[in-house]
Formats: structure tokens, sequence, C-alpha cells
């Protein structure tokens, strides 16, 4: 597996070597005084990203499952003496308790959604979601088309933006944004969509 470029520890790829991190942040028309989470921040890059250059009065957390990950996030946040970046180490799909309902702008995933779906853990992801975020909050997943193309997960757990519109919509989450031309460029296209929910 390929290093992390800023030597922190993931469990899974990186995308930044494949996704521009501006790109994906630009989607979500930030004003800078959000409350923000990366959930399954990886390495943290789009997190650092969106503390570096998008967020200033606001406030970013990084949540991953990963331990590594979240030691190296609080690593970087005590040598770099980051005020407003909050890490937490959790399992998204089981609820993350330390958090209380209702103080979420902006929820972002980026290639991570898809591993609910090989866990069969959906549901829970879903609904965690729609406790933590505000009432006009919104849920950005980023991840992979579903194609049968050699590069990312199985084509069995990626999901269409047809099928997660039909999921949200069974937990009260409706559909306000789809971009089908974003990522990396493939033979077949691009590789990625990206879309929103909100609450209805
Ligand atoms: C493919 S990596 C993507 C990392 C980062 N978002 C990026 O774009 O580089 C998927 C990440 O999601 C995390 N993850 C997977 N399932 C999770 C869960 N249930 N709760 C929290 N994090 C999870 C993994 O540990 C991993 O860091």
């Amino acid at each position: 597996m390929m290093m992390p470029a800023n030597g922190h520890r993931a469990h899974g790829f990186s995308s930044e070597f494949f996704l521009d991190s501006d790109e994906i942040i630009k989607e979500l028309n930030l004003k800078g005084s959000e409350i923000i989470m990366d959930a399954g921040c990886g390495d943290g890059h789009i997190a650092i990203k969106l503390l570096d250059d998008y967020i200033d009065s606001g406030i970013v957390y990084a949540v991953d499952v990963y331990d590594a990950s979240i030691e190296d996030m609080e690593k970087y946040r005590l040598e770099n003496n980051v005020k407003n970046l909050i890490n937490i180490e959790a399992d998204i799909t089981e609820g993350i308790s330390q958090l209380d309902d209702s103080i979420f702008d902006v929820i972002l995933m980026v290639n991570v959604f898809h591993g609910f779906k090989a866990s069969r853990k959906l549901d829970g992801a879903i609904l965690e979601f729609k406790r933590l975020i505000k009432n006009d909050g919104k849920v950005a997943i980023m991840d992979y088309k579903k194609w049968d193309v050699p590069k990312g997960p199985p084509t069995q757990v990626r999901s269409s933006p047809d099928e997660l519109r039909d999921l949200f919509n069974k937990h009260g989450l409706k559909m306000t944004y789809l971009n089908e031309e974003i990522g990396e460029d493939i033979p077949e296209g691009k590789s990625h969509y990206f879309i929103v929910f909100k609450k209805e």
C-alpha cells in the first residue's frame, strides 16, 4: 500500500494520490464557519486541507475507526497547535457516543461509504448521520461509480446514486445535489460521483 504523503498511518488508500481535494471541498460551498466532520478521515489530508484553506472560524472533526490514524492526527494537532480540530476514534456505524445530536453543518465522506455496504452496516451509519446533522445540515458522499473497473473496491460493494437515494429516503433524508462528473479521469469517464442529502 502506498504511504500517505503526510506520513500519517491510514487503513485503506489515501485519496490524496488520485483525487483533487480542492475539487471535492468546493462542491460544499463552505463559508468558513461550519462545523464539519471528515468521516473516515484516514491520513487526514482532507481534514488538514479544510483547516488550511476553507474553515477559519468553524471546527473540523476528524473521525476514524483506525486508532493509528487518530493518533497521528492528534500528534498533528498538538505539534501545529491547531485550535479548531477535534479528533475522534470511533466506529461511525456503531454511533459516536461522545457527540451530541444536531451539531454538524456538514458530514463529508470520501471513499468511505462503500465500506459500510461491505460490512452491511449501511442503516446504522445513515441513522447516525441523521442524528448528528443540524436540521439544515448535509451529508456529502464522494464515492466510486458502480462500474466494473479494475481500480477501486469490488463492484458489489459500490452503490449507484439511485441506490443511495432510495436508501437515504427510507431514513427521511432527501437528495439535494448530485454531480456525476467528478474524480479521476479513467478510460470509462470520471471515476466518482458526489451526492448530498439533507433532512426532509
Ligand atoms: C479508503 S480510506 C479513505 C480515507 C480518506 N477519506 C481519503 O479519502 O483518503 C477509508 C477510511 O474509512 C475508515 N473507516 C472505515 N469504516 C469506518 C467506520 N465504520 N467508522 C469510522 N471510520 C471508518 C477507514 O479506517 C479508512 O481510514
